[in-house]
């Protein structure tokens, strides 16, 4: 059957941007085509997000939105993908009929299969109604945490990654871990993304060199708490029966010389700090390496320790603290008090800011006002954590109550909406005071800057259409370039190719703490020569949440 055109739009955080990337590449090896335009594909498919409810919000009215388009090509398959259909299952095909297709996110590598059934099935039945393709995790086995990552056919999905030495920015998303174990009482990633598993770290290894070999330089390793990671490779290689002593293994227990594999355990261990240590060092080539999002807890002295002693590291830390509160972390099932908090960053800082090298460490949090029974003595404790802490910058949600979570089951919503976005304001302005103070702090220094692109400015001027920006603390903007297709080109190389290179043009880059950076060109060369690379830029100015400079050297 020949392949469709695939409509695939993402909503919510980097995992999905990486879900996405690679159900991209799958689906484009099996011959499926991708298009701009969901008028005109043969498939469309939302990777959806479950996080707040705002972010379901968008995915229905796309949804409704379909509902005029299918009545009149009816044979258009529909499939939501991700989070939402994990979370909401087949009542979400029965709330909205559109929807052919539900795919959980940890179920992707079947995607093409579910496609190619409902495509099939549609041409059979000629365009009327057919069964739903469901892959759900709630209806397999893969919630369990012992799960060998190795021989899963999601890890193959990681692991079959396409990557092309033309189609990317220079920077990539790597995982190393799924799921999370941690069950905030807020918060749905635990039912949706299922346990947490670690990937192998040489798969996690050979994907760097991978990515090195086809021009990438900088790496974001990705996890829901990623100084979790911990994987343990068993002493399972056995030869007839017997346990074969492995370089570089750790035994447990006596001499691995000639015992028998079942009165033995053996294991290697990998912490986060030593895969962040084999990434630095077996790929050279990996200019900045960064990771989000750690856990403020169990961060241990050795991971601060590799970012220290390891150059191509970078000095940039996201470490939700959620409240300032006691009660509220308690409530919220954090596991860690204010003090634990404030010693983490403390500890972070005395390891790794070091402003005279040009290497401040810059930290960023997440916060979220209004969970249920915030007092505004609660809240003052935020604010003040929030001085305290001085992040580069920081999200803030307002409480959104998530069914299946324990908050929505037991405890009423009793903030009111009016109270909550004003304490979201109030700690937006209080934030956006630290920024800009952390920015004018820069003014005068050097900073290695990672070049994205054409800042918003430069596009806006040279008329390119926009067709989605990321989402916080993601990297990159992906557009569109009249014309082309997404996943065609990477953004940055089809932007420059529309933007005159008569005269300077501003770029935008990323300092290693992840401080936004714009500079011209200077006269006469092009931006195609400093996208995607590192340059060294004097900081000049601090503009809002920005920096501005000038190109050195
Ligand atoms: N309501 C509001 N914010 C939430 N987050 C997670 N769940 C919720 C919720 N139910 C926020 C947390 C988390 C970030 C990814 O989203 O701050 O760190
Ligand atoms: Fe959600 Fe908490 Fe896990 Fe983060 S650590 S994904 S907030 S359950």
């Amino acid at each position: 059957m020949p392949a469709g055109r695939v409509y695939l739009e993402t909503f919510g955080c980097q995992m999905n941007e990486l879900d996405s990337e690679l159900v991209r590449g799958r689906l484009a090896s099996l011959g499926y085509r991708f298009t701009p335009d969901p008028a005109e594909a043969d498939v469309v498919l939302y990777n959806t997000c479950s996080v707040r409810e705002q972010a379901e919000q968008k995915v229905w009215s796309r949804l409704g939105d379909l509902k005029t388009h299918k009545a009149e090509r009816p044979e258009t398959v529909v499939g939501v993908l991700g989070c939402m259909a994990e979370r909401d299952g087949e009542d979400l095909i029965k709330r909205m009929p559109v929807v052919d297709i539900l795919c959980g996110p940890g179920e992707l590598d079947k995607l093409p299969e579910l496609i190619d059934n409902a495509l099939r099935t549609r041409l059979s039945l000629r365009a009327e109604r057919s069964a739903s393709q469901v892959a759900l995790q709630g209806s397999t086995s893969r919630r369990s945490a012992t799960l060998a990552a190795a021989q899963d056919d999601l890890e193959l999905l990681d692991l079959s990654r396409a990557i092309s030495p033309t189609d990317h920015s220079g920077s990539a998303y790597v995982r190393i871990t799924r799921g999370c174990n941690k069950f905030c009482t807020y918060c749905v990633v635990p039912f949706t993304r299922g346990a947490e598993v670690h990937r192998p770290p040489d798969h996690i290894v050979e994907e760097c060199k991978r990515l090195a070999d086809a021009g990438v330089i900088e790496v974001t390793l990705l996890g829901q708490t990623v100084n979790h990671y911990r994987y343990e490779d068993g002493a399972a290689v056995t030869v007839n029966g017997m346990l074969q002593p492995q370089k570089g293994r750790i035994y447990k227990g006596a001499s691995a010389e000639g015992r028998r594999s079942d009165a033995f355990t053996g294991e290697r261990v990998t912490t986060f700090a030593d895969l962040l240590r084999r990434i630095h060092d077996e790929v050279p080539a990996i200019k900045r390496l960064r990771f989000v999002t750690s856990y403020p807890r169990d961060f241990g002295d050795d991971v601060l320790e590799v970012m220290r002693d390891h150059p191509r590291i970078c000095r940039y830390l996201h470490v939700p603290a959620q409240s300032g509160s006691d009660r509220m972390l308690k409530m919220m099932n954090r596991g860690y008090t204010v003090a634990q908090y404030d010693e983490f960053i403390a500890r972070a800082r005395h390891y790794l800011d070091q402003p005279e090298l040009g290497r401040p460490l810059m930290i960023s949090g997440d916060i979220i006002v209004g969970f249920p029974t915030e007092t505004d003595e609660d809240f003052e404790a935020t604010k003040a954590l929030l001085q305290r802490s001085r992040y580069k910058n920081c999200f803030i949600f307002k409480y959104s109550p998530r069914p299946g979570t324990v908050a929505y089951d037991r405890i009423p919503d009793d903030v009111p909406d009016e109270v909550k976005r004003r304490r979201n304001n109030e700690l937006l302005a209080l934030q956006t005071g630290i920024s800009e103070e952390i920015g004018r702090a820069q003014v005068g220094r050097e900073f290695e800057v990672y070049v994205e692109g054409p800042s918003r400015r430069a596009k806006k001027q040279a008329g390119l259409k926009k067709s989605s920006l990321r989402n916080k603390a993601n990297h990159t903007i992906s557009l569109t370039v009249s014309g082309r297709e997404p996943g065609e080109a990477s953004e940055s190389h089809g932007a420059i190719a529309s933007i005159d290179a008569g005269g300077p043009v501003q770029l935008s880059g990323r300092t290693d703490g992840d401080q936004i950076v714009f500079f011209d060109t200077p006269e006469g060369r092009s931006p195609a020569d400093f996208i995607g690379r590192l340059v060294r830029v004097r900081i000049e100015a601090a503009q809002g949440m920005s920096l501005a400079g000038s190109l050195l050297g």
